[in-house]
């Protein structure tokens, strides 16, 4: 049973490859947000270390110590300048301890304390390098309950010219972060936009990709066994076939009907043969109708030939007249071959032979315009013929030449008891009744033409 589907195999194609480099684009867009924000995040703490280092040198350049609440308010003051400067980073606080870890400068109250300098602070005053944690520390606003990210750089500050102590800078990545993405707003949607082309583009070379490698293939082979099913068994794929599978059965599929199409011919062959050794017994019983045959087949194919049909046609033409009135293998011999007038009753059974020499050839599918000239090479153009009373063009061309030569030899040919009459006396009278109903009348005008040119007899 034939089960339709909803989506042709192209348009699957395609759309796989579209949700394939969709997903691609979605996580490259991730993964480069990540890589950047790391990487900018680096570039902040190294930005955060130089602010820092110019507040260090700022209090290391006085020539006389600066008191604590000096000091907090030149903490205080860069740090607000910090804000109102275009910065890519947001400093949440500043804290300067000395060597013990003490806290005595700040910018803001309550941030008095003593750092444990057995960890990174001690590092930075022993030292005296500046330290950038890579660790991210939760903090929780005892107020507002906010939760902050920060990232503490801390360097070493010389106050008096001698004694080391520490800046430290805590900063607050979540602000950082907004900043940057604010800034950064238009770059990221360009590169969103850029991912996104080079996935579209990316999912129309795939697509076309397997169109060529897959998709096209399995489109004509799909057209092919269907003509073949349908009984076009000349069907083949054509055109470079690839060396894998989807190649081995395309060659498949043509070695299967180059077998199927022998078979068939084998069969109708056999067939054929059938009908000759069948035209053989009529020959016996009649030996006038398989000579009327022969003729009317010589002169259909003349006819055909001049109104240039194709050589397939012809061919057909020429065994269909050969076996035309094959049907009266069924009419009594008595009825065959009386020389008197036919009774009513055994003109019916002569007029019964078109549909049986129909019945006979009706297995040959193939050539169904056998079996047409037989059952209506006794139709009249005007509809008055039988066994169908088809009129004009309902006739098939073929049963009208196979009628026209019908006709012609029936007037011109000898029988045993009558010899027929000269051509240029049959011309003359199917010239008469050329429009009488019984023929095309312009196939018959085109028949009488290549008689005339063929016997070189005169118009008239
Ligand atoms: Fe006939």
């Amino acid at each position: 049973m034939h089960r339709p589907v909803a989506l042709s195999l192209s348009v699957k194609v395609i759309l796989v490859c579209l949700v394939v480099s969709l997903a691609n684009a979605v996580w490259m867009m991730w993964h480069a947000e990540e890589e950047m924000e790391t990487a900018i995040l680096d570039q902040v703490k190294h930005q955060v270390v130089m602010f820092i280092q110019g507040i260090a040198r700022e209090i290391a350049q006085q020539s006389d110590p600066l008191a604590t609440a000096q000091l907090n308010n030149l903490l205080q003051n860069r740090l607000q300048e910090s804000r109102q400067d275009i910065h890519d980073f947001a400093v949440r606080k500043l804290y300067l301890y000395d060597r013990q870890g003490v806290v005595f400068a700040h910018t803001g109250p309550g941030e008095e304390g003593v750092k444990a300098m057995q960890g990174h602070y001690g590092e930075v005053i022993r030292k005296g390098e500046p330290f950038v944690a890579k660790e991210i520390e939760w903090l929780r606003d005892p107020q507002s309950g906010r939760r902050t990210a920060v990232v503490d750089a801390i360097v070493p500050v010389r106050l008096a010219g001698t004694v080391l102590a520490g800046l430290e800078a805590e900063i607050d990545l979540q602000e950082t972060m907004a900043i940057i993405q604010q800034r950064d707003g238009r770059y990221e949607a360009a590169i969103a936009w850029m991912i996104g082309l080079h996935a579209l583009l990316l999912a129309v070379l795939v697509s076309g990709l397997m169109y060529r490698l897959l998709v096209r293939h399995v489109h004509q082979y799909d057209q092919v066994t269907r003509a073949i099913g349908a009984g076009r068994l000349t069907s083949r794929i054509t055109g470079s076939l690839p060396a894998d599978e989807l190649g081995r059965l395309g060659y498949a599929i043509n070695d299967m009907a180059a077998n199927i199409e022998r078979l068939v011919q084998e069969q109708e062959e056999a067939y054929l043969q059938s009908l000759r050794s069948l035209m053989q017994a009529l020959e016996a019983k009649d030996a006038y109708t398989a000579a009327h045959s022969a003729r009317v087949s010589a002169f259909s194919v003349q006819l055909g030939r001049y109104i240039g049909l194709q050589e397939a046609e012809l061919e057909l033409l020429r065994k269909g007249a050969l076996m035309h009135d094959l049907g009266k293998i069924g009419v009594k011999d008595r009825i065959l071959n009386k020389p008197e007038p036919l009774t009513e009753e055994e003109y019916a059974e002569m007029q019964r032979h078109p549909q049986q020499t129909a019945t006979i050839m009706r297995p040959l599918h193939r050539f169904k315009e056998f079996g047409e000239i037989a059952a209506w090479h006794h139709e009249r153009w005007d509809g008055d013929g039988y066994p169908d009373r088809l009129r004009a063009e309902q006739i098939p061309l073929l049963a009208r030449i196979v009628s026209i030569a019908d006709t012609w030899d029936a007037m011109t040919g000898d029988r045993v008891y009558r010899k027929g009459m000269p051509p240029q006396r049959a011309l003359a009278i199917l010239e008469q009744e050329r429009l009488s109903g019984q023929w095309d009348p312009h196939l018959l005008a085109k028949f009488i033409t290549m008689i005339r040119e063929k016997e070189a007899l005169p118009a008239s």
